[in-house]
């Protein structure tokens, strides 16, 4: 998998995203074939036990990303920027988007519109590629003042075509749209020649992105709408633990299976 891979994809084929933060949810990520795997700044939440992303660091996303790169060592990666890392200064910012390429990515995602125009197209200029990120974007939470919906109102919706329509132009070569009205996500996806990678934002985007953890049904406390359990692994691994509690308690576990013995 490469950019121009995905970019052909747009109108023939949906693009298939999702997170993965570790070894072995990149390992059964690869195995499935997905397209894109990427390490989201959503460990911070899923993973590390942070309430938002905000926390999350270079060094917490440097350590995850090659964990899944060593566990998907053939699939195309995108690392999440964390929060503070780009935007206040050009130099760090490309700077540590090149960290990542060093470090396993094969390309960046950075949260925003046509402000970082300008480092995009610098990034992309030293051989960085770049995904966008607009619609509900984490980072900004204490701006917005929640997690809303975007794209309900003329103002939001232009916002967001308008923007759309720049980072194309600085040459990102895919957009991730979050929680963004269906009707918007829809029209932006026509304006654009590059593919739209949707969560929460319906179901006209050239690709989908989920969580890894929404998926397979690692997170009880919350199940966001737009997103699909298709597993109950929390449930699973709750009643495995129960069971290993319970065995060696009642000394059944460890049974002559599990034992080793001397002599021959
Ligand atoms: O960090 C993340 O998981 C993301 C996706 C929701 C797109 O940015
Ligand atoms: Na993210």
């Amino acid at each position: 998998m490469n950019i121009n891979k995905i970019m052909k994809m747009k109108g023939k084929e949906k693009i298939v995203m999702v997170t993965a933060y570790d070894t072995p949810s990149a390992k059964i990520a690869e195995k499935a074939g997905v397209d894109i795997i990427l390490v989201g700044d959503s460990l911070g939440n899923n993973v590390l036990g942070y309430s938002d992303t905000m926390p999350v660091t270079m060094q917490e996303m440097l350590i995850h990303l090659r964990a899944v790169r060593r566990g998907a060592p053939n699939s195309f990666i995108v690392a999440d920027m964390p929060f503070l890392s780009y935007g206040h200064s050009e130099e760090e910012s490309i700077k540590n988007a090149g960290i990542f390429l060093k470090n396993g990515a094969n390309a960046v995602k950075l949260e925003g519109g046509k402000v970082f125009g300008n480092l995009i197209k610098k990034m992309i200029s030293i051989g960085i590629p770049v995904m966008g990120h607009l619609g509900l974007t984490p980072q900004s939470l204490n701006v917005f003042g929640g997690y809303k919906v975007q794209g309900k109102t003329k103002a939001s919706r232009e916002y967001l075509i308008n923007n759309a329509i720049e980072l194309e132009k600085s040459g990102v070569f895919s957009l991730v749209l979050e929680m963004v009205i269906e009707e918007v996500a829809k029209e932006i996806t026509e304006k654009l020649s590059i593919p739209t990678i949707g969560i929460g934002a319906g179901r006209f985007c050239d690709g989908q992105v989920l969580v890894f953890h929404d998926i397979v049904g690692l997170n009880p406390e919350f199940q966001p709408k737009f997103s699909k359990k298709y597993v109950d692994s929390f449930n699973m691994m709750l009643n495995a633990l129960e069971k290993y509690k319970q065995e060696v308690k009642n000394e059944v576990f460890p049974s002559e299976h599990n034992i080793f013995r001397g002599g021959e």
